[in-house]
């Protein structure tokens, strides 16, 4: 029986992943830095990600063999302070990686990004083992994160998986501070008639995964047989590319009424340097995933 340990269980994946373990009668230990708002139907504990002796009792607590560390500093959030994203996503990962050796835990899920790519992986569509020269300091962490995860895997016997997720959509938990938010921000201004100032180019095409795709992919990856798996980093999987532009004549077409201002900031700069399309025919092949989502898909689920 699965006993699984969320770290960063707040943010906008960690809510959406509770969600699902708690329907499925899995048994989840939410824990973030901070408390929630209202009551969680789990169990819950504020833990400092950076603590690894907090992390280890409650470990051995809670009696947990499965741990989703989403704990980390996202892209453009990242920029504001480079020291500190380097140290919490590094250290956090490093002090997880450290209890599971420790505590025998059987699998890990670690998140990586596209922000692992760069101008020179060939960003018009991105294969699975492209150059990478990533350029923020949230890429950097996520790319040295790919390799700890061999090496770590390779040494003690581990079993940490990951995927490169594109900006994930979601309409219920909100972002962290990402280059991709641009699409929940537009849709929440749009949608109540008001203007949008958009931070990226009107013509920045992204790849994108709606938040049921991602939630459900990544538990289809987790359940799949070790032997199966070819990739040992992290497998590309995406939803759909869009643009601002794409996106807001979409908007218009099902009837919203605000106007989109493009004011490009550095967060542009960053998406210059990020795929416009992802390959994840590895993926596909190794375990099936598929994406339901497109962006008519995902529009229907706020708009209904
Ligand atoms: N959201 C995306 O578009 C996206 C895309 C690619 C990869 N990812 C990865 O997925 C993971 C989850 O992302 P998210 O969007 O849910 O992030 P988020 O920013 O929404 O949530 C992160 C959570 O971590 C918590 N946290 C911060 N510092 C902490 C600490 N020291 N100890 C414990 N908790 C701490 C925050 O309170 C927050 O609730 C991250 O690893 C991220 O890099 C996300």
């Amino acid at each position: 029986m699965e006993r699984i340990l969320i770290t960063g269980a707040l943010g906008q994946l960690g809510q959406e992943f509770i969600k699902y373990f708690i329907k499925n009668n899995i048994y989840v230990l939410a824990s973030d830095i901070r408390s929630p708002k209202n009551k969680l139907n789990c169990d819950f504990e504020v833990a400092n990600a950076m603590d690894i002796e907090r992390l280890d009792n409650l470990v051995k607590k809670y009696k947990i063999n499965t741990i989703y560390h989403l704990v980390a500093i996202l892209s453009a959030k990242g920029e504001e302070n480079p020291f500190n994203s380097w140290k919490l996503n590094m250290e956090s990962f490093q002090n997880i990686i450290e209890i599971s050796i420790t505590n025998k835990i059987n699998k890990i899920f670690w998140p990586s990004s596209i922000a692992v790519f760069g101008t020179k992986s060939g960003l018009e569509n991105v294969n699975q083992d492209p150059v990478l020269n990533p350029s923020t300091i949230y890429g950097i962490s996520k790319l040295s994160g790919e390799k700890l995860i061999s090496y770590y895997n390779n040494k003690f016997d581990l079993d940490i998986r990951s995927l490169r997720y594109p900006g994930i959509i979601s309409f219920e938990s909100k972002p962290g501070g990402g280059t991709t938010d641009y699409v929940m921000e537009m849709i929440e201004s749009l949608k109540k008639g008001e203007n949008y100032t958009c931070f990226l180019n009107k013509n920045s095409r992204l790849p994108m995964l709606y938040i049921n795709d991602a939630v459900m992919g990544t538990i289809k990856y987790m359940s799949t047989d070790k032997i199966k798996l070819s990739v040992k980093d992290s497998y590309n999987i995406t939803g759909f590319s869009i643009t601002p532009l794409e996106l807001f004549e979409k908007l218009k077409e099902i009837g919203c009424k605000g106007n989109v201002i493009y004011k490009p900031d550095f967060r542009n700069k960053i998406a210059k340097t990020w795929p416009k399309k992802i390959d994840d025919s590895f993926a596909k092949r190794d375990w099936k995933w598929k994406a339901d989502y497109g962006l008519n898909e995902t529009l229907k689920e706020t708009f209904k």
